[in-house]
């Protein structure tokens, strides 16, 4: 992929995940924790994240798509896959790969705080701060960045990248 430019490379992101985790592991000593994953970009660093923490921890997933990330921005977001499991009671761990515009943070979060869990947290790996129409931010964030369009590291441009090791810019003429 020599036409990616890498923001983050894979060992910058272990690094962060490393401090990330420490974070949770101090939080929640002692708790159990359910991580609830965005899918689909979110599931590698998930994977990373959860085993890197030492706390007892469960999985979840949940999917959504939205609508009109363009110009035409309908700012809606529906539900594709909701969680297996119940987590009234429980803490949950949201985990995003990135927090953009923030109306999926937002809709997701209002989506699982209706159902009542003991503590609900924010993960997200990046954060385009410049981007954020919502008034959302993550309890634990790996990197801010500026508004370039990023591939690797689990996320995508229509499918392709989420494979790539290292976090890398899209150039527009790939688009
Ligand atoms: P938000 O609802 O605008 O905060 O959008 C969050 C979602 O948009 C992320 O979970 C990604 O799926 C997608 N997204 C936003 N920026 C990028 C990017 O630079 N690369 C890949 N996906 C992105």
């Amino acid at each position: 992929m020599s036409d990616l430019k890498v923001l983050f490379s894979r060992d910058q992101i272990a690094q962060r995940v490393a401090e990330l985790a420490a974070a949770i592991t101090r939080d929640f000593a002692g708790e159990q924790v359910i991580f609830v994953g965005v899918l689909k970009g979110a599931s590698i660093f998930l994977s990373d994240l959860a085993r890197a923490v030492q706390v007892d921890a469960t999985f979840d997933f949940i999917s959504v798509s939205s609508y009109g990330k363009g110009a035409v921005s309908s700012g809606e977001v529906q539900l594709i896959k909701d969680l297996d499991e119940s987590v009234e009671g429980k803490n949950v761990i949201l985990v995003e790969d990135i927090l953009d515009t923030g109306l999926t943070l937002t809709y997701l979060k209002k989506l699982i705080a209706a159902r009542q869990p003991r503590s609900l947290k924010l993960a997200a790996l990046l954060d385009k701060i410049s981007r954020r129409t919502e008034p959302i931010h993550a309890d634990y964030t790996g990197f801010e960045i500026p508004d370039h369009f990023v591939v690797g590291y689990g996320m995508d441009h229509a499918e392709r990248y989420r494979n790539l090791a290292d976090i890398c810019i899209l150039p527009p003429e790939m688009f």
